[in-house]
Order: C-alpha cells, then sequence, then structure tokens
C-alpha cells in the first residue's frame, strides 16, 4: 500500500503524461510517442489507485482487471480497422454505464450518507449530474454502435414537438434533482431513478435525431460527453485524477466536434442538442441527368502514363478493400516516372477522424504528399487526373449545390474540376449519406468497377509492362 502523498505525486505525473499524450497525437509524427505517454500514464493512474490506503479488495480488482484485459487484447486484435468506430462508441457507452454506477453506488455509501449541511448537498448534486451524464452517454453511444454497425436505420429520425418534448424532460429532471436533494436519507432513490429512466430515453433520442452524414460528430461529441462523465464520477469518488483526466477527454472531445462541425458546416448546438434547427434533408439528392461510362483497367493505366499530375482521394472503400499497399507501390512507380502525385484527405473521409491518413502511414506513405482538402481543392482545375479510391460522399458535387441532398452544405473535394477523374468502386451504390452522386455522370468522369485492391494491382500491372 502506498501513502497519500506518494499518490498524490502519481497522480499529478499521471495527469502530465496524460496532457503531453495529448500534445503528441496532434501530430502524425509524434502520435506514437503520444501513445506511449497515454499508456504509461494509465499504467501509473491503476497503480496509484489500486494500491491507495482506501482501497479494499484488491485481489478481485486485479482478477478483474487481468480478466477485462484480456478481452481487451483479443477485441482489439479481431476488430477491424473499418469497425473502429463502432469499437469506440461501445467502449464509450462503458464509461456512461460506469458513471451511472458510481452514481447509484455513491449514493447508497454510507460513508456519503453520514456527510451533513453544504457537503452533503454538493456531494448529491454531483452525484444526481453525475448519473444525468453519464446516462445520456450509455444510451446516446449505444444508440451511435448501432447506426455505425448499420443496425439501426442511419436517417434521422425526427418526430413533431421532439424539441419541446425534450426540453420538457430536461425541466423535470431538474425538478427531480431539487426533490432528490431535499430527501433525507436513501428516500431520494426514486428521484434518482426516474431521472435516470429520463436521462436514457434522451440519450436515444439524441442520437436517434442525427442524420448518417453527421456521425462523424456525434462519434466526437459522445467522447466529450463521456469524458464529462468520467469527471463526475471523479467528483463522486473524490477523486482528482478522474476529474483532471475525463475534463482533458470531455473539452478535447468538444474541441473535436467543432474542428468536426467546422468541416462539415454543421452548426456545434445543432448536434449538441440532437440536431437541434436541423436542416439536413432525410432524402438521397435529385434525379440525375446524364450518362455514366466506365474505363478497364488498362485505360485508366494509359491515362496514368499520360498524366503529369495526379491527385488520389481515398474514401471508406479503400479501407475495406486494403488497397493502401499496392496503391502506395503505383504511386512510388508514377513518381519514380517523374509524375507529381499527391493525396487528397477529406476531414471526414472513412468511418474515423484521421481514419484516411492512419491507413496512408501504416502503407508508409511519405506525410508530405498527404494534402488536406483545404490545401489541395484550389489546384485540382491544374490536374491531369483525380482517382477517386473507394471515396463517393466527400467527392458529392451534389453537397454544394443541392439542398435536397442530406449531405448539403458539407465541402466537399472537387474532383471534377481535374482534367480527367476515375472513380473507382465496385457498383453505382451510394455511400454512407445514401445520397446519389453526379460526379459519376459527369463528362470528364470515368468509372472503373471492381474492388479498389484488385483494381490497382491490375493498373499496377498494366503500368510495368
Ligand atoms: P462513403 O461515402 O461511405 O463511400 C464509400 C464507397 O466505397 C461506397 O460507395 C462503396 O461503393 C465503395 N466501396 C466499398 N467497398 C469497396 C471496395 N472493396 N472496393 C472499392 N470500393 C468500395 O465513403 P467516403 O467518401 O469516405 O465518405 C465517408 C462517409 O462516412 C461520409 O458520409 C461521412 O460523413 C461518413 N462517416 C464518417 C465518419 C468519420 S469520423 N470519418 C464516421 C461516420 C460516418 P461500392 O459499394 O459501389 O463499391
Amino acid at each position: 500500500m502506498i501513502t497519500e502523498h506518494i499518490q498524490t505525486a502519481a497522480y499529478l505525473f499521471a495527469s502530465i503524461l496524460f496532457i503531453l499524450s495529448l500534445g503528441g497525437l496532434s501530430s502524425q509524427e509524434s502520435a506514437k510517442r503520444g501513445v506511449i505517454y497515454g499508456i504509461v500514464g494509465m499504467i501509473i493512474a491503476i497503480l496509484a489507485t489500486v494500491l491507495g490506503g482506501e482501497v479494499h479488495g484488491v485481489t478481485y480488482i486485479i482478477i478483474a482487471i487481468a480478466i477485462a484485459s484480456v478481452i481487451g487484447v483479443i477485441v482489439a486484435r479481431k476488430v477491424e480497422m473499418t469497425a473502429m468506430p463502432q469499437l469506440v462508441a461501445i467502449l464509450h457507452s462503458f464509461v456512461g454505464l460506469a458513471a451511472v454506477l458510481v452514481g447509484f453506488g455513491s449514493y447508497i455509501d454510507p460513508h456519503s450518507q453520514a456527510l451533513e449541511g453544504v457537503e452533503k448537498n454538493i456531494h448529491l448534486v454531483e452525484v444526481f449530474a453525475g448519473v444525468f451524464i453519464g446516462a445520456i452517454t450509455f444510451t446516446g453511444s449505444i444508440i451511435a454502435w448501432g447506426k455505425l454497425d448499420g443496425k439501426i436505420m442511419s436517417r434521422p429520425l425526427l418526430y413533431p414537438g421532439r424539441h419541446t418534448v425534450n426540453i420538457a424532460l430536461v425541466i423535470i429532471s431538474i425538478v427531480l434533482g431539487v426533490f432528490f436533494v431535499k430527501a433525507p436519507g436513501t428516500e431520494g432513490m426514486i428521484y434518482l431513478i426516474i431521472m435516470t429512466v429520463i436521462a436514457l430515453y434522451i440519450g436515444v433520442m439524441l442520437v436517434m435525431a442525427i442524420g448518417g452524414a453527421d456521425m462523424p460528430v456525434v462519434i466526437s461529441m459522445l467522447n466529450s460527453y463521456s469524458g464529462w462523465a468520467a469527471a463526475a464520477a471523479g467528483f463522486m469518488l473524490g477523486n482528482d485524477l478522474l476529474i483532471v483526466t475525463g475534463a482533458l477527454v470531455g473539452s478535447s472531445g468538444a474541441i473535436l466536434s467543432i474542428i468536426m462541425c467546422e468541416a462539415m458546416n454543421r452548426s456545434f448546438w445543432s448536434v449538441i442538442f440532437g440536431g437541434f434547427g436541423n436542416t439536413t434533408s432525410s432524402g438521397s439528392g435529385q434525379v440525375i441527368e446524364g450518362e455514366v461510362t466506365s474505363i478497364t483497367h488498362e485505360e485508366a493505366a494509359e491515362l496514368l502514363k499520360e498524366a503529369n499530375s495526379v491527385v488520389i482521394v481515398p474514401g471508406y472503400g479503400m479501407a475495406v478493400a486494403k488497397a493502401q499497399y499496392p496503391l502506395y507501390e503505383m504511386v512510388d512507380f508514377l513518381r519514380k516516372e517523374g509524375k507529381e502525385v499527391r493525396f487528397a484527405i477529406h476531414p471526414v473521409a472513412g468511418r474515423l477522424p484521421g481514419h484516411m491518413n492512419v491507413l496512408l502511414a501504416e502503407a508508409k506513405v511519405p506525410y508530405d504528399i498527404v494534402l488536406e482538402m483545404d490545401e489541395i481543392n484550389d489546384e485540382l482545375a491544374d490536374t491531369d487526373v483525380v482517382m477517386v479510391i473507394g471515396a463517393n460522399d466527400v467527392v458529392n458535387p451534389g453537397a454544394l449545390d443541392d439542398e435536397t441532398s442530406p449531405i448539403y452544405g458539407m465541402p466537399v473535394i472537387r474532383a471534377w474540376d481535374a482534367g480527367t477523374v476515375i472513380v473507382m468502386k465496385r457498383s453505382m451504390a451510394t455511400g454512407y449519406s445514401g445520397a446519389e452522386n453526379p460526379l459519376f455522370y459527369k463528362q470528364n468522369t470515368e468509372m472503373l468497377y471492381g474492388d479498389a485492391k484488385d483494381s490497382v494491382n491490375k493498373i499496377l500491372t498494366d503500368l510495368r509492362k
């Protein structure tokens, strides 16, 4: 067992490591270091907590940690990169559930029951707020998991008067909170239970109201909620480190949500309040006129041979096909032939913030040829060939001019500005948002049907001939 002083010092050290970890994660070069800081910080945090004087039943805790670690390793090894968002969502739900359980446990704990006066009131407010945030995070994250996994329809569920209902439920919860704080002993339990049911319902409705195209923001928003839920649990348990860590996660998640909202041209408040004032259509866009033309991989290779500048736009399909490895071989070949080849990354391409960057880094693509949408959009008009690999929504011109499109208002990569656009996908199917894509019908667009990895391999063989 360690003394309180050592525990405080360990907590401080772990907090510093967590801050360094977040700092490290802000750039690709330092991300690995950031992850290591985070792991070391978390090991110190767990040891300092478990070995602290106030913790009993250490053996049970160690057994639980061992079992959970094995499950964690198995799940992390098994999960496909494309299924990471679902995993993250379900992990957020655990944080929410933990906050709810800590809240109930803390309410009936004899130590907190022995508190008096202002101290007691503050503790009860902490419990009530912690359970409220935790319950919303719990069900909201489960719905997000369902939507990301295709188990629940991704279209927004909007019913008339839902904002009034939500506001009324929040007001009822506040009134219940007042009764809860005033109730003697554990008599406030009934108010706590009713509020929990209401918060569970709010969590469901908040995320159900958000359309498929806005899911990236929901992931980061739930990340933020889970941080606040952890901070609330920290207050209830009187654990400073949990408060600091929760606040770090809460605020960094909120900042990420704001960045995602800006990238998608959505109102932050609209997403926070479950599609409040949401004008996003739930349709699939206007009917598109025009003809779709397709090419073979030999023809695609010819177009690349003739081009001086090539921009590649990867999307979710590249991740599914694991096409990044042969793709980099192809890029390397073209660069050695003296061509300028760069990647254009949309902030919400794939299913995770930074999804494409991670995959390209995995395939050892140099960072300096990987550009953000805003850095490259204006240069596309001077580009000979744009290759769209398994991307769809992020190159959809309907987002700019079709008010009926579910992604209307979202900035996109203007692939159609280039001389020729090669779109590599398996069919004419829509992307995540369900919006039809007028890019496929443009005169300078050629479809190259097939699995992205197969197509890239075939093009590479043709290029080498
Ligand atoms: P999507 O719009 O989802 O389009 C991906 C395309 O890849 C599909 O149309 C599919 O067409 C094609 N595809 C699938 N498997 C393929 C394979 N093996 N080979 C070749 N093509 C394949 O992807 P995007 O352009 O990256 O846009 C991302 C979307 O996901 C946005 O709507 C975004 O809002 C949403 N979203 C993003 C996130 C984050 S944080 N990035 C989180 C949740 C949701 P075929 O079936 O015809 O092949």
